[in-house]
């Protein structure tokens, strides 16, 4: 007897959690400092205009592709054609390699919140960074602890597992953005930060602003993996889903937005550096818990904050090889999990060790960690849309007119997923390579 397949409980856990995939590290990690290195305001500009309009193609084309197969990304891409079947393989090998490196980031989130449960006592950040990330056993079992936390969500199944942490994580990370916001806008000279992130600076706009907009407008919106292509296999019925799918794009704009204004108006309060990259988090804000009133706790908070946007994230990914060894192999789900859990962590351990004792094995000059970041972010998630976009509107025939009623934008849509989106990832895949 073949077994039925999951569906969500409601349209209102569908969204949850493909919010919850789409707000994640991207979001509240990455986001503010690439904002803020690539001309505050502008970039901000440049990236609704880039989600909102050609980003929102594929998004929309990777939940129809779901919602129409009701099939893991491998036997979608089947029903279509058997020689397509590759295509899901690449989505599960990408849904592999992203949380290989994205777990470590995990791991070290984990570290730090329960640092700032104990005692957050820092005094020499930079320092207690490199000394963690140097240490083979902190960080592997860090990450290794991630990596369970997720998989033990996904083993639960679709109902209790996954939409049981969307409906509590994403709510509890809206407040506490909005309880730090709050905390960061009194600080003294607060207006200087939200200066930074809103106050436009032309000089720095050029073909690179446009690209690193792309390529995190693609990132936050978890294009590409094939996430929602199994999240939207789920869905039983929706008739919405354009509004559905504006939802997604709308929360992944203020979540990044929000992540902005809770973070740079406590680092220029204390005239600290803002443009520190991905050490921001990590480096310049544990400089600011340790200045401000009831530092720890706020500390807390916004570590739980990360790990809830990661932990929502990490389920999502995972679960495009979950849903693929269920409907392939016909195994359970439980057993699926257990391969993933494997699977996972043989390639992030030696990713996690790239910051200390693995860190002089390097293909092209570049770290185990950074051929996986580089290899998913900049070939597979461009590549994998590309593919996406083609087969859905050449060969699934995913119509403008099945998603709007109004001819003029059915027929725009039409000529976005055949030509205009394809065209501008080939150009963003070829410079990507650079
Ligand atoms: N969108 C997630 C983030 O912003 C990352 C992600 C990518 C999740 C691909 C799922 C699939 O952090």
């Amino acid at each position: 007897m073949e077994n039925k397949r999951p569906t969500w409980s409601s349209r209102y856990s569908f969204i949850l959690a493909a919010i919850g995939s789409a707000v994640g590290l991207g979001n509240i990690w990455r986001f503010p400092y690439v904002m803020g290195q690539n001309g505050g305001a502008v970039f901000l500009i440049t990236y609704v205009i880039l989600i909102t309009t050609l980003c929102f193609v594929p998004l929309m084309a990777e939940l129809m592709f779901g919602k129409i197969t009701k099939k893991d990304c491998i036997g979608a891409y089947e029903q279509v054609n058997t020689k397509f079947k590759i295509f899901g393989f690449l989505n599960n090998v990408t849904a592999i390699i992203i949380p290989s490196f994205y777990f470590v980031i995990g791991g070290w989130i984990i570290y730090y919140m329960i640092k700032s449960f104990v005692n957050f006592n820092i005094e020499n950040p930079v320092e207690y960074l490199s000394n963690f990330i140097q240490n083979p056993y902190a960080t592997s079992i860090s990450t290794i602890i991630f990596l369970f936390i997720c998989t033990f969500f996904m083993a639960r199944g679709i109902k209790k597992g996954i939409e049981f942490v969307n409906n509590y994580m994403i709510p509890l990370l809206a407040v506490i953005l909005i309880v730090l916001i709050a905390a960061s806008l009194n600080l003294p000279n607060a207006n200087l930060g939200l200066e930074y992130v809103f106050k436009p600076d032309f000089s720095k706009f050029n073909s690179q602003t446009v690209l690193t907009a792309m390529g995190q407008a693609f990132f936050t919106l978890s294009v590409g993996t094939g996430a929602l292509l199994t999240y939207g296999s789920y869905i039983k019925e929706d008739k919405c889903i354009v509004q559905s799918a504006y939802t997604i794009i709308f929360s992944s704009i203020l979540f990044s937005v929000l992540a902005g204004i809770m973070i740079f108006p406590a680092v220029f309060s204390f005239g600290l550096e803002a443009n520190s990259g991905a050490g921001l988090v990590f480096v310049t804000l544990p400089k600011v818990f340790m200045q401000i009133p009831h530092g720890g706790i706020i500390a807390s908070a916004f570590f739980i904050l990360l790990f809830c946007a990661a932990i929502t994230s990490g389920i999502s990914m995972l679960e495009v090889p979950c849903a693929t060894l269920v409907e392939r192999l016909k195994i359970s789900r439980l057993k699926a999990c257990i391969i993933i859990f494997f699977a996972v962590a043989l390639i992030s351990i030696p990713a996690t060790l790239s910051f200390g004792i693995l860190g002089n094995i390097k293909l092209f000059g570049k770290t185990i960690f950074d051929i996986l970041d580089f290899s998913a972010s900049n070939i597979l998630l461009p590549l994998n849309s590309i593919i996406l976009c083609l087969i859905a509107g050449w060969f699934l025939k995913i119509k403008g007119e099945m998603i709007f009623k109004n001819d003029i934008f059915a027929k725009i849509f039409d000529i976005g997923l055949k030509y205009i989106v394809p065209m501008v990832l080939i150009i963003i895949f070829y410079l990507g390579l650079r």
